[in-house]
């Protein structure tokens, strides 16, 4: 056996045999030190016969890579025993699986539009964004509310610093904007967005809220559609067994208006304090487009007829998932949102 064999062989089975790091430390020095033998053993190939040189050289270097990979590994095995021991000798048990992620979700308001959105992308709908700041002359004056008219008072409303700049207190301002725009095209689309009142804040009332608009407009548009788009919508969102409830209403911009009513189930002990007692709770209101509308957004009425709905996401969820009370929509309360 060469010398450089001989080497080799020893080294390995001294590497073998080191039983932790000090022992580890010990072997580096002996074969890698400034006078270890592997060290020497390099350093001699320019005394090694020319004949020899390169056998020799090519022999030295091979045995020098394999043993510091060898000791490389056996340092790291040692490094993780000892990382592991260390773990293991302050009560942690690294075997254990890993926390699950925390991993993000999209609000129950979200989740209620977009639920809302696919219902009536099914009925032939498009989604037609307005703008949330409103001037006084789109919320309420167009819709046939002149200053002054009683109605206003329906909405109670913030209003800006800029005199006939408000902050919308429902999607209705949009039915303009979509008229003015599409005129004289047949309209079905509707408008969600945020909504902004002026009021007490209660279980069923919050002063910001989603409203989603709807508005049809064509030729020989009737109530029959507005009731038929309503309960297909209902029938969607609730299922067939829940009752749903029409009764005549008011707004200025419809004519004749309608407000609709889900039930809520009287076994709730919750259900007197949302529904005033009577068992019903709102969830939008609408109608046909009011002549003077129509004619505000450039369709001629005697040709043109339409109906419109705003309804309000947030009731809807209430109604879906028995909620008691609207605040947690905006409470921040992962308690709460991490339920859907
Ligand atoms: C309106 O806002 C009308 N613009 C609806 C409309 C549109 C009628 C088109 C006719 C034609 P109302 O104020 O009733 O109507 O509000 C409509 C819905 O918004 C309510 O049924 C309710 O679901 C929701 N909503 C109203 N106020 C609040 C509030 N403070 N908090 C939460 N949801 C509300």
């Amino acid at each position: 056996m060469s010398a450089l064999a001989e080497l080799e062989l020893r080294a390995r089975t001294e590497l073998d045999a080191c039983a932790d790091e000090t022992a580890l430390r010990a072997w580096h020095t002996k074969y890698f030190g400034k006078q270890g033998e592997v060290s020497l053993a390099l350093k001699k190939i320019g005394e090694v016969p020319p004949a020899e040189k390169r056998a020799y050289g090519q022999e030295a270097n091979r045995i020098k890579e394999s043993l510091t990979q060898a000791h490389d590994a056996k340092w790291a095995s040692f490094k993780e025993q000892s990382l592991q021991r260390e773990l293991t000798s302050q009560g942690l048990d690294v075997t254990l699986p890993g926390r699950p992620l925390q991993r993000g979700r999209l609000h129950l308001a979200t989740q209620t539009l977009r639920e809302i959105y696919a219902v009536f992308a099914d009925l032939g709908f498009q989604i037609y964004r307005s703008r949330e700041v409103e001037s006084d002359e789109n919320n309420f004056e167009l819709l046939n509310m002149p200053p002054h008219h009683p109605a206003r008072d329906m909405w109670d409303t913030f209003h800006t610093t800029t005199p006939g700049v408000l902050l919308r207190t429902h999607t209705s301002p949009g039915q303009i904007h979509v008229m003015r725009e599409l005129c004289p095209e047949p309209i079905r689309v509707i408008l969600p967005g945020m909504c902004y009142r002026y009021e007490a804040i209660t279980p069923r009332t919050e002063i910001m809220f989603h409203q989603i608009e709807g508005l049809a407009v064509g030729e020989h548009i009737t109530m029959a559609d507005l009731k038929g788009t309503v309960t297909a919508f209902a029938r969607r969102m609730f299922g067939d067994e829940r009752k749903i409830r029409i009764r005549s209403s008011y707004f200025p911009f419809t004519e004749p208006s309608i407000e609709v009513d889900v039930d809520w189930p009287k076994e709730d002990p919750n259900a007197d304090r949302l529904t005033k007692g009577t068992g019903w709770l709102e969830i939008m209101g609408a109608g046909m487009v009011h002549p003077v509308v129509l004619r505000n957004g450039g369709y001629d009425p005697d040709k043109f007829s339409g109906f419109a709905f705003g309804m309000g996401p947030q009731r809807i969820a209430m109604l879906k998932f028995g909620i008691d009370d609207i605040r947690q929509f905006w409470a921040n309360d992962l308690r709460f949102l991490g339920q859907f």
